[in-house]
């Protein structure tokens, strides 16, 4: 079976955030499923930069206006088509926005580009490859379901998962005349969306199948508070949304094997963090304290909740913790971490911008992974904080609740748990977690047990693969053919 996924960003040629790490990593996952995944994204300088022995296969000469060309190759592990065509994609700034923190003005062009040139590479543009399916990630393939429904393929199918409704892709109804669909698409049935054009809305309407990235947040978007103003259409095809969590690349997040951490180790030899906490306290310009490290890698925004870690930072400090934050975000929050760490300096650190090896090291040496989000479709940072013996504390919302096992009373007795969850996401209650915490770490022995048993928890792709695999197979009516050990 043929699966074309469609995403606007791929780790690891190019990352903002969670969505990068799940299209770089199913691909793989679902080897030995019976099911090929193909990826198609934007030739963004990056990408085209690692597509040396890509071949042409087809050239457009009117691309929404503009011309372009499609790759194919591998790059980096992956069998990629990349759509090069650099009057929508060679610029500077990350896929979505310019160097000054801008949208682009042109991101409903950029993205209904890409998802049209799916839409024709499922309907046989090219020799020799026909997917049968379709697998859209977030608003900026959200047209794929949009250019099939109303398209002339009565086979072809989409699944289209939402990976954060927070982002829909809303625009202006003057765009809908040069979106190349049929006027009656301008419709509830289609993608008209409060009198604009709404890209995700599009795809949650058309879509064959919809997954989101937990079963909690899949529950969670029903309802008004989370849905964002699509949870009436999700309740209104509820037998066909599902919750599939994400799962991490074990390969890429090894702690036995990773050459970002200043020293490997496994659930056996955890006290060689020790090393890597002192690489970490370096880092961040902290004092070589063996008190609990406290630790961020997130994107700064309300999403997150970083500014009820902020209201949290002098308790942490108090209480003889220190706190390394490694993101990059809204002014206002960075403000905010970076005036702490003026006030607690040796206790309090902060490197803004994106490291990915910074990344690792803050997974492989800190004690305690912080992430008291406001909503979380899924999160991987926890994942990875389980795989490297880094405690998470949590709130209780999306793939957060899915993920982490709370130390509550009856956990602890039953010895499962494996870290701290809070709830409501509020700074009283984040409070009272880090207190929690802080007694857990005091009983050095049961810690280590806690850290050993995140370790030992299947956070791989296995289960979730084999239900994507399921999915595909279940729409177009196919019987895998399942080669895999599992
Ligand atoms: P989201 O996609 O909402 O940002 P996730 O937890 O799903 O949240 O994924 C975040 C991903 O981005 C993780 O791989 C995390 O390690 C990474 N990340 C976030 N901020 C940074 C940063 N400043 N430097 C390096 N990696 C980062
Ligand atoms: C989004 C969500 C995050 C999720 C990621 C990958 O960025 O905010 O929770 O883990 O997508 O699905």
């Amino acid at each position: 079976m043929e699966v074309l996924s469609v995403a606007s960003e791929v780790y690891p040629l190019i990352k903002t955030g969670g969505l990068a790490d799940v299209a770089g990593a199913l691909p793989g996952a679902l080897a030995g499923s019976g099911v090929s995944m193909r990826t198609l994204m934007p030739g963004y300088p990056a990408v085209l930069g690692k597509m040396k022995n890509g071949r042409e296969v087809a050239r457009f000469d009117d691309l929404f206006g503009v011309t372009g060309r499609l790759i194919a190759g591998r790059a980096e592990g992956l069998d990629l088509i990349v759509l090069d065509a650099p009057a929508l994609y060679d610029r500077p700034g990350n896929p979505y926005m310019g160097p000054e923190g801008w949208d682009w003005p042109d991101n409903w062009k950029r993205f209904a580009a890409l998802s049209w040139v799916a839409t024709e590479l499922g309907l046989g543009l090219v020799e020799g490859y026909r997917p049968q399916v379709i697998h859209a990630h977030d608003w900026q393939a959200g047209l794929v379901p949009a250019y099939v429904k109303f398209g002339p393929s009565a086979t072809l199918k989409t699944v289209m998962t939402v990976h954060n409704m927070a982002f829909q892709g809303t625009f202006g109804a003057e765009i809908f005349g040069q979106l190349r669909l049929p006027a009656h698409a301008f419709s509830v049935e289609g993608v008209e969306y409060y009198g604009g054009v709404g890209y995700l809305k599009a795809g949650v309407e058309c879509a064959d199948v919809v997954t989101t990235v937990s079963p909690t947040y899949a529950v969670e978007i029903r309802t008004p508070a989370s849905g964002m103003g699509l949870d009436g259409l999700l309740n209104n095809r509820s037998a066909t949304v599902f919750g599939v969590l994400n799962g991490i690349d074990m390969e890429a997040w090894n702690p036995a094997t990773d050459t970002a951490l200043k020293q490997n180790y496994t659930a056996n030899t955890i006290q060689y963090r020790q090393v890597n906490k002192r690489a970490l306290q370096e880092a961040f310009g902290l004092e070589q304290s063996t008190g609990p490290l406290f630790a961020v890698v997130s994107r700064l925004t309300w999403q997150k909740g970083i500014d009820l870690l902020a209201a949290n930072i002098d308790l942490i400090v108090a209480e003889g913790g220190q706190l390394a934050v490694l993101g990059s975000g809204e002014a206002d929050l960075e403000n905010a971490i970076r005036a702490a760490a003026m006030r607690h300096p040796g206790k309090v650190g902060l490197v803004t911008g994106y490291n990915e090896a910074l990344s690792h090291l803050v997974q492989g040496g800190a004690d305690v992974m912080m992430m008291p989000s406001r909503f979380e479709p899924c999160g991987l940072t926890q994942l990875y904080a389980l795989r490297y013996g880094c405690i998470p504390l949590v709130s209780r919302v999306g793939g957060l609740n899915d993920t982490v096992i709370d130390s509550n009373v009856a956990a602890l007795q039953a010895q499962v748990s494996t870290g701290v969850q809070f709830a409501p996401p509020e700074q009283g209650a984040l409070a009272d977690a880090i207190r929690r915490m802080l007694n857990l770490y005091a009983d050095e022995k049961s810690w280590k047990k806690m850290q050993r048993r995140g370790m030992k928890s299947d956070v791989s792709w296995a289960t979730s693969a084999a239900r994507y695999a399921q999915l595909y197979a279940a729409l177009t009516g196919t019987t895998l053919n399942d080669n895999s050990d599992s």
